[in-house]
């Protein structure tokens, strides 16, 4: 079964149709931004993938698991190989970066050595060690949005789903965070991330580009890691 397929999907809320016949692949280990203007449906599609939303109309396999066929109970399954980093980044605000990043470590019930081993790894990639023991309602926009990388990379998913994901970093910061991305692409991990910023495509070189425009896909640039339809 293909990693990653999308075939003909489309997504109503309400009257307002988000999403439009949209379709692509994406093979094992592959990286892919999408990008488009405010509105156009980025959030959404991420949604589907990541079975928030239902599948209305189309076709759709993700990490291996056909969203056609799921049962709702199977969701935490799916959900375990393709993590989602949110655009407004959905961590605990009362819980500190380390409890946050160490929280989806101890529910798939690692010991706590290697949990704590784990988290100081993460908190050094993504520039989070001085603040590890803070709380996340203390930290400035920018650090939450790496706390909740954090949290997804940690866990070695299959896939990230990531909207947004610097959307309060500075250009350093960002450089950086697509720094790590691509070392754990490196190792296997497959991306789809979402991005208003035109840049950082450029950061991942081979990554395949597909562009929304009011829920279309307008452009599918291939990279050297699509699969062909
Ligand atoms: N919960 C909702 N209820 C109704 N309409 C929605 C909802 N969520 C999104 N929409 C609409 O669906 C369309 C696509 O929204 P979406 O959030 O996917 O865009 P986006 O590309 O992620 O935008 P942004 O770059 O601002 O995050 C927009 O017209 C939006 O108003
Ligand atoms: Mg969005």
């Amino acid at each position: 079964m293909a990693f990653v397929r999308v075939r003909d999907v489309s997504y109503r809320f309400g009257k307002r149709l988000a999403l439009e016949g949209v379709n692509f692949s994406l093979a094992k280990g592959g990286f892919a931004f999408i990008t488009g203007p405010s509105g156009a449906g980025k959030t959404t599609l991420l949604r589907i993938l990541h079975g928030d939303l239902p599948l209305m109309h189309g076709h759709a396999v993700v990490a291996g698991f056909s969203l056609n066929a799921m049962a709702r109970s199977e969701l935490p399954l799916l959900r375990r190989e393709a993590c989602l980093i949110f655009q407004d980044y959905r961590i605990l605000p009362e819980r500190t970066v380390f409890e946050n990043v160490a929280l989806p470590l101890e529910v798939r019930g690692l010991p706590r050595a290697r949990v704590a081993a784990r988290v100081a790894e993460m908190a050094g990639a993504l520039d989070l060690a001085k603040v590890a023991h803070e709380r996340c309602d203390n930290l400035s926009g920018g650090e939450r949005q790496r706390v909740a990388v954090a949290r997804a990379l940690a866990v070695g998913p299959q896939l990230i789903l990531a909207d947004e994901p610097t959307g309060n970093l500075d250009p350093d910061a960002a450089l950086r965070l697509m720094d790590v991305f691509r070392q754990a692409n490196t190792h296997g991990t497959a991306f789809i991330v979402a991005t208003h910023d035109e840049r950082l495509p450029g950061m991942i070189p081979g990554a395949r580009l597909l562009h929304l425009e009011a829920g279309r896909l307008t452009a599918t640039a291939e990279g050297g890691d699509g699969e062909d339809d």
